[in-house]
């Protein structure tokens, strides 16, 4: 493999990973993936930007194999997609040092039990000269975990902006085209960034400080239009959620899927977007995608055993741990004698600062009357959508 350039000196060694469908035997993988390591060769001193899963190690080291000296390998993450084949660079590279900021060399340590002695240490803010490229480090914590850094790279205007602006896309396109990577990437923001959206908020607004050619991230392709990525980013992260409806449901025997479907049919009628997921086949991007920027989120679900149908609850369990910004939320459903679903669902998103709009729940089979409860609860969810934006 050859390492493709980025600008002088500075270099994609990606690793892609196209079959790959599960990251971290969770988020499904539609595109697969890649896990980008970068090359950067001053005049005096040559870094490579993370190692990539272990798993691709041989993909590296065919990228690497004319590379005579390797002086750092700056770690931006201590997760092992990013920083798992540092010990292999080691090996091969016995000069190299690892630079990376003190909770990093903590998790490096633990993880991957690097010997301390080879850990330089970097501060915020702190620079690194490579002999006419200067690598900026910026500490930006919770853009997955709390020791996530970006680097900049002064003289070419370059973030390597590690899970930041990553997208699960596998693709031999050395740069991003905006219609092919808008899915990718909004899926990855919407499983890996969403639940730290403060902290986004305010990393954007110290990156928009700075001037950006590229933006080099550790997951699918480079990105030219930094623009673009940085608004999406913004738009996801702070814009206000759009008057959209994620009906996130399960039903056994139909009954709850008439509720459903009567739901759909009259939200849109009021000009709601809907998406309509059926949880049978859970796929979790989808789920999350959803909640990006839907303003309410309705469960249906069937009662089991007393309670909400399993896959129900992880759906609840799921939109809790990504922390939406929606504002509304109701449950729906059927029973056959009883139970407690909606209290249930109701009980398991306190992360969800949303008001709860009255759940439906019918015994049995839908009646006229039953309907005319769902009418009245798509009136009210319209009624308080009226002032969002539409959904694009
Ligand atoms: Fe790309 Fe947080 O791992």
């Amino acid at each position: 493999m050859k390492p493709e350039k980025i600008t002088e000196g500075v270099y994609s060694l990606r690793l892609n990973h196209f079959n790959r469908r599960l990251f971290d035997a969770l988020v499904p993988l539609p595109d697969g993936t890649s896990y980008n390591a970068y090359l950067v060769r001053g005049s005096e001193k040559t870094a490579l930007i993370d190692s990539g899963d272990p798993e691709k190690a041989e993909v590296l080291f065919d990228y690497l194999k004319d590379e005579k000296k390797i002086d750092y390998v700056v770690s931006l993450h201590a997760e092992q997609d990013h920083s798992g084949s540092i010990p292999q660079v080691l090996a091969r590279h016995p000069e190299a040092l690892v630079v990376t900021n003190p909770k990093c060399k903590d998790l490096l340590l633990t993880h991957l039990h690097l010997p301390a002695e080879k850990i330089i240490e970097i501060k915020d803010g702190e620079t690194l000269s490579l002999g006419g490229k200067t690598l900026e480090f910026l500490y930006l914590p919770w853009v997955h975990w709390p020791e996530t850094m970006g680097a900049y790279l002064r003289e070419d205007k370059i973030l390597f902006s590690c899970d930041f602006f990553g997208s699960h896309l596998a693709t031999n396109e050395l740069f991003s085209e905006e219609r092919r990577v808008y899915e990718p990437m909004k899926r990855y923001f919407a499983e890996i960034m969403m639940p730290f959206r403060t902290n986004i908020k305010s990393h954007l607004e110290r990156l928009s400080k700075y001037e950006l050619s590229f933006i080099a991230p550790s997951h699918g392709p480079v990105h030219s239009n930094t623009k673009f990525v940085q608004d999406i980013h913004r738009d996801w992260a702070v814009g206000e959620p759009q008057n959209k409806v994620l009906v996130a449901y399960v039903s056994m025997h139909g009954s709850t899927l008439q509720l459903v479907n009567r739901l759909v049919s009259r939200l849109q009628e009021h000009g709601a977007c809907v998406e309509k997921l059926n949880l049978e086949q859970i796929d979790e991007g989808r789920v999350a995608m959803a909640l990006v920027d839907a303003a309410t989120i309705v469960i249906g679900t069937p009662t089991v055993l007393a309670g909400p149908h399993p896959k129900a609850v992880y759906a609840a369990h799921l939109a809790n741990l990504l922390r939406p910004k929606a504002r509304f939320v109701s449950v729906i459903g059927s029973f056959g004698w009883g139970g407690r679903a909606a209290e249930t669902i109701a009980g398991l998103i306190p992360n969800i600062k949303a008001e709860l709009l009255k759940p439906v729940i019918v015994k049995g089979l839908p009646t006229g009357a039953d309907l005319k409860q769902i009418d009245e609860l798509a009136a009210l969810i319209a009624e308080k959508h009226k002032t969002l934006p539409v959904c694009g």
